[in-house]
């Protein structure tokens, strides 16, 4: 039996991981919300809601711990996130935005990370994924832009807490990767207007993503993997990826640049 533990696991990415990783024999999924009431899908009777784990309170890690504590986890998706538009005039940076972008993708995830570690959960073997944003590279952002600090610094600001993490995890055997998980149809790229592009730009249907990501960490995330920043799918939603690397789109994973 394995345990897998998704952060962030009512909408979108989170949710289509659970159900991806449900429908697998074997295995049990640790879903977690911020809501008070678990969510029971009939449908996933392996599925165990963990509940009140909200990213924006310094005790999300201590929480989750005390409710999973000496379960082994063979692998952590941390995927809960915000993207707010922000502009550079009116109506400016928002720092309410900043705040909680910050907080939830880069502040959080160390926290939830070393209380797994420390309450038994994660052992040898066990594999911690990130969920990241090409957004968030330095190299391809540099085909312009402007405004979405929170967004994208925040992505950025977790890659690095990530490659932190991996040399605190290496000496315990325990891999860690940043994944852009592909241009998805979710209700956070709805909620900024990209929907207009998902059919020109190939988003990918959650579940397509938790596919490809569930898949890409079980059978190629490993040490000589930890600490980097991966797309699973490869380079075809990365709309600076020609400009900044030259060449065509690379199908299948990609390791990303900073
Ligand atoms: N969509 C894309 O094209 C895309 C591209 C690159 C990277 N990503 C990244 O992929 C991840 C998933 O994105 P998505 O499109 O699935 O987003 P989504 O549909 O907007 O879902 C966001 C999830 O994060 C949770 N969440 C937000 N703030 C939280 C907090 N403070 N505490 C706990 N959970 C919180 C939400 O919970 P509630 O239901 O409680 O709000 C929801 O489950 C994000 O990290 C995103 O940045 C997405």
């Amino acid at each position: 039996m394995r345990n897998i533990l998704v952060v962030g696991a009512s909408r979108g990415l989170g949710a289509a991981l659970v159900k991806h990783y449900a429908s697998k024999p074997s295995t049990v999924v640790y879903a977690t919300a911020r809501s008070e009431r678990p969510r029971d899908d009939p449908n996933t009777k392996n599925v165990k809601w963990v509940s009140n784990i909200d990213l924006m309170k310094s005790t999300c890690g201590s929480e989750l711990a005390s409710q999973v504590k000496d379960t082994p986890i063979s692998a952590v998706f941390i995927t809960a996130g915000i993207f707010k538009l922000e502009s550079f005039d009116e109506p400016g940076p928002d720092w309410d935005i900043e705040v909680a972008t910050y907080t939830t993708s880069a502040i959080a995830p160390p926290f939830i990370i070393s209380a797994l570690y420390k309450a038994n959960c994660l052992q040898k073997g066990a594999k911690v994924v990130l969920i990241s944003s090409e957004g968030g590279s330095f190299a391809l952002q540099q085909a312009g832009g402007g405004g979405n600090y929170a967004h994208h610094a925040s992505k950025s600001a977790l890659n690095m807490v990530g490659l932190q993490l991996k040399y605190d995890l290496e000496p315990k055997g325990i891999a860690i990767a940043m994944v852009h998980p592909s241009f998805m149809r979710t209700e956070m790229t709805k909620g900024v207007g990209f929907d207009v592009a998902w059919d020109e730009n190939d988003a990918l249907t959650p579940d397509d993503a938790a596919k490809l990501v569930g898949d890409w960490t079980d059978s190629e995330l490993d040490m000589t993997k930890t600490g980097q920043f991966w797309a699973p799918r490869g380079t075809r939603d990365i709309g600076s990826w020609k400009e900044i690397m030259g060449g065509d789109h690379i199908k299948g994973p990609v390791k990303l640049p900073w």
